[in-house]
């Protein structure tokens, strides 16, 4: 793949004693970023990996289902958990409890528009209140051993677009890097990240910014890159795409750009991503989770509809294995 594009970007950061070269991670999404699906995105060279939120106050009372969320794979270096909400004192107690498991870093929440959320003052609906912010982030640094980040939005709405002063309080609450994703709560996933707001928080403050929103391939990546931002965090467009961080590293790196993986070697992904889900949640579990992750696998390709129609009805291993051996028939 050859793209005449001029390569130029300010990527890459530290963060205590680790060193991100290109800083290209793995953005935290609920029901897809578990530990198997994880692992695959690590090997196609993304740098750093987070947990799906977990709520501080479910691990504060050691609730079961919660602390699935944070199992991580011994290897995984550096790997950071995300925690939600907004009570100094149970952040703190949920910092304990994470630090406990072996992560490297600790990252609160501040972008989640879920009602659900931001009802109990959590995820965005800190972006309003930045003195509890701060005191949230304030607490969390110290109670934790190991560096406290923070992802934030845009702003509330349109109106209250305050991420770069906001950011600067987090960085004053001690918080060693900060992920932006352009949207405001209002947006949710609608309209486009801000590049020029996230241009703005690279300017005001001086820890690492991780851009987030958007990226999705070459072109959109070095956009994102061309704000200044120390790393970027992909979501969306890595889901069903782990390579896409291996094209990237060697985009940025100047070396040549290997194609996508043959559709023979994304059903052997497909199939070992399920079995890694089903070891962590069980089969039934694991194979509602692989009707939605699986899924992605097929964008874009010849009888891409049908297959993922399959893919919304496994209930088994073999099942998975059926929709792969037939993707492994497809020539794209
Ligand atoms: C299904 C889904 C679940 C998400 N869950 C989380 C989450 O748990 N924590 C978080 O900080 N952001 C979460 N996000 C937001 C993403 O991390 C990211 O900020 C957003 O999708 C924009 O980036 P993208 O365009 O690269 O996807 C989620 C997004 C999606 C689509």
């Amino acid at each position: 793949m050859d793209l005449n594009l001029p390569r130029t970007h300010s990527l890459g950061y530290s963060i205590g004693e680790h060193k991100f070269n290109l800083g290209l991670s793995l953005a935290p999404m609920a029901g897809n970023t578990n530990v198997a699906y994880r692992a695959l995105c690590r090997r196609f060279g993304a740098e750093l990996t987070t947990t799906e939120m977990v709520s501080s106050m479910a691990l504060r009372h050691n609730d079961v289902k919660s602390l699935g969320y944070l199992a991580k794979a011994a290897d995984e270096t550096p790997v950071a958990a995300q925690i939600f909400g907004a009570d100094p004192e149970t952040l703190a107690m949920a910092v304990k409890a994470v630090q406990q498991r072996g992560f490297h870093f600790i990252d609160l929440n501040i972008g989640c528009p879920v009602p659900k959320i931001t009802g109990g003052g959590g995820g965005s609906a800190l972006l309003r209140e930045p003195q509890l912010a701060f005191d949230c982030v304030a607490a969390m640094v110290e109670a934790a051993d190991v560096p406290v980040t923070v992802k934030i939005r845009a702003g509330w709405d349109d109106e209250n677009k305050n991420a770069p002063e906001f950011a600067v309080t987090m960085q004053e609450a001690g918080a060693q890097a900060i992920t932006v994703h352009g949207r405001t709560r209002e947006q949710k996933y609608t309209g486009c990240s801000d590049l020029e707001l996230i241009q703005r928080v690279v300017a005001a403050v001086s820890i690492p910014v991780i851009g987030n929103g958007d990226v999705s391939d070459i072109e959109s990546a070095q956009i994102m890159a061309d704000t200044g931002v120390q790393g970027i965090a992909i979501g969306r467009g890595a889901l069903g795409k782990p390579w896409l961080f291996d094209q990237l590293c060697c985009y940025f790196a100047g070396e040549d750009i290997p194609d996508a993986p043959s559709v023979a070697m994304r059903a052997e992904l497909v199939v070992e991503l399920g079995t890694g889900v089903c070891e962590l949640y069980g089969e039934q579990r694991g194979m509602r989770v692989m009707r939605r992750l699986a899924a992605d696998f097929f964008h874009g390709l010849p009888g891409a509809p049908q297959l993922r129609k399959q893919c919304g009805q496994l209930s088994t291993l073999g099942d998975l294995d059926v929709v792969a051996k037939q993707l492994a028939l497809i020539t794209a």
